[in-house]
């Protein structure tokens, strides 16, 4: 997501840096960033030069302090709230006091984020999709704390990268995790049950709904441990049995099957 976030941004014109804990982590990115690009010239739809003027507005670090100067930083780190709220304190530290701190979080309180820094007027939610070069939603997410102020700034950034913005409040899944995790979750309840196999599930929802993947290839789009982390914190916060995880995407993310990421999921990734 990080990768896909910086070509989003760095392709509008925004010089971007990307942070990492590690520098193979780092240099991983922008490799991602170099083949979505590279993709895009085979294609015909950049020309080399163009990719070269994006990667230029990119750098790569795994030091902090690189982030003090920025005008906005967006968090993307995994969907732990312990996590989450521990960079927050640490970017606070660090960034100068005009900085806006975003978080690319999929359902977790933006607020709870917000009240780690001593700027919670300046941290909202920039929620991007997945591959967020090609998906053209954003939910800006609006935590009570936030000023109308960082609201318009996040909503102009998106509206820069060509996105199509949509405010929201701050409550666990906003609203596309809200409305599509539930029927992720019962499509695995479909399986579990046997109703149908997974190809047969997922060519019922391309064919039937003209939806553009199935269910269980888009679960393993968005990572199996993304998607659990979901749906427990939707039943964390409604205690709705619809978003109660169903035990076989549990048994499967303990398996470290986490889809396209580790190489497979409900899918094998490995030969294709
Ligand atoms: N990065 C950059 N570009 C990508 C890409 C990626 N990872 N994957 C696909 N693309 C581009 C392709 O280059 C292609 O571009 P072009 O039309 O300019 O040539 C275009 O997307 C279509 O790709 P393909 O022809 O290879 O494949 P498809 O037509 O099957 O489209 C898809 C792939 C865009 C992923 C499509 O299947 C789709 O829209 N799927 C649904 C995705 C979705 O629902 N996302 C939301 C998930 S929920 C979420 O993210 C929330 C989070 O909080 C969990």
């Amino acid at each position: 997501m990080g990768s896909g976030i910086a070509e989003v941004a760095a392709s509008s014109g925004h010089t971007v840096v990307l942070r990492s804990r590690s520098q193979s982590a780092a240099d991983a990115m922008v490799a991602g960033l170099e083949k979505s690009l590279n993709r895009q010239v085979e294609k015909g739809k950049r020309t080399e030069s163009e990719r070269d003027q994006v990667l230029s507005r990119v750098s790569a670090t795994t030091d902090l302090a690189d982030l003090a100067d920025c005008d906005l930083v967006i968090e993307s780190v995994v969907e732990d709230l312990a996590v989450k709220k521990h960079l927050f304190t640490e970017l606070d530290r660090t960034c100068g006091a005009a900085t806006i701190l975003a978080s690319n979080t999929s359902t977790l309180p933006v607020v709870e984020l917000a009240m780690e820094t001593g700027r919670p007027d300046k941290v909202c939610g920039i929620h991007f999709f997945n591959p967020a070069p090609v998906m053209t939603l954003v939910e800006i997410v609006r935590p009570i704390t936030a000023s109308p102020e960082t609201m318009a700034a996040a909503l102009a950034f998106a509206e820069t990268c060509g996105k199509e913005p949509v405010e929201v409040k701050d409550q666990a899944g906003f609203i596309v995790n809200a409305l599509l995790f539930p029927y992720l979750n019962n499509a695995v309840r479909l399986l579990e049950q046997g109703v149908a196999s997974k190809e047969g599930i997922d060519a019922a929802m391309k064919g039937g709904c003209g939806f553009p993947m199935g269910p269980f290839a888009l679960l393993d789009l968005v990572g199996l441990d993304t998607s659990l982390a979901i749906l427990d914190a939707l039943y964390d916060e409604f205690r709705d049995p619809n978003y109660a995880a169903v035990p076989l995407l549990r048994r499967m993310v303990s398996a470290e099957l986490y889809g396209r990421k580790s190489g497979e999921g409900f899918y094998d990734y490995h030969k294709r």
